[in-house]
């Protein structure tokens, strides 16, 4: 089964407006020059103010913006109502969104998230017609402890727990250790693709093989365009989600380009 690489760029709290539009006009203009099935699924995934920043740049005239999705980086499960300092899934589908990304690891250790919330809000990006990209990831306590696997098989039943085989075939999750996030120590590929294999196995049971053959499962923390060739060359690996490496344009256009070397 041959499935389609995304690369994704989480920009967290960073870039105003401007900085951001200018960004995105340096990722547009190296993809432009690529087409489909070499270049892979490119998501950025801005600040809800760079949004319809970033949006207003994208267009058909060939420019490349075409070419790029955007994703929002949280989102609530309600579609509207009191919930001050939140945004709903229509409201990100308003704002130009394609993909949604939940259960980041900030947003579970910072804010309080929960699996049961992940699930439920998993379930509202589908029901909107968006697609979730669902993190999940153990501490380096979790590691050192022997409870990887069944942490992560645990995150990953709770977020797909009463969604249907062809909403989870359609989804997207990125296993991102926390202890590689921002810190230079990038995952080594072989034990990535084993935690991702892993993963897929537990979407099997959960949804059936089908789907876990279509789910795309990314691996995120460190990447580097050093590390992507590798990290692309497992059997299991579909992509990647990049946090420092996708601020810069430079850095994230070459994890473009080492990637299309390998996925072909
Ligand atoms: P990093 O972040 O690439 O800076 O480690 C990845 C992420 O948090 O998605």
């Amino acid at each position: 089964m041959s499935r389609k690489p995304i690369i994704a760029g989480n920009w967290k709290m960073n870039l105003l407006q401007s900085e951001a539009k200018e960004l995105f006009e340096g990722i547009k203009s190296f993809v432009k020059d690529y087409t489909a099935p070499q270049l892979p699924t490119v998501i950025i995934a801005p600040t809800f103010t760079s949004l319809c920043a970033v949006n207003s740049v994208k267009c058909d005239c060939g420019c490349g913006g075409n070419k790029i999705s955007v994703a929002a980086q949280n989102c609530h499960w309600e579609n509207s109502g009191a919930y001050t300092g939140e945004i709903s899934v229509a409201m990100a589908k308003d704002a130009g969104c394609d993909y949604i990304i939940i259960g980041h690891s900030e947003r579970r250790q910072y804010f309080s998230e929960t699996d049961e919330m992940i699930n439920k809000k998993a379930k509202a990006i589908l029901a909107g017609g968006l697609i979730p990209i669902i993190c999940c990831g153990e501490t380096l306590e979790q590691r050192e402890a022997g409870i990887t696997d069944e942490h992560i098989a645990t995150q990953i039943r709770a977020a797909l727990s009463g969604i249907s085989s062809e909403d989870v075939a359609k989804s997207v999750i990125a296993y991102e250790p926390i202890w590689a996030i921002g810190t230079g120590k990038t995952c080594d590929s072989v034990e990535a693709n084993r935690v991702i294999k892993m993963i897929r196995n537990v979407v099997k049971d959960v949804a059936g093989v089908d789907a876990a053959d279509s789910i795309r499962i990314l691996y995120g923390g460190s990447v580097k365009p050093s590390t992507i060739e590798e990290q692309m060359s497992q059997s299991d690996i579909d992509g990647a989600l990049v946090g420092g490496a996708s601020l810069k344009a430079d850095s994230f256009n070459e994890i473009i380009a080492n990637t299309m070397k390998v996925a072909v």
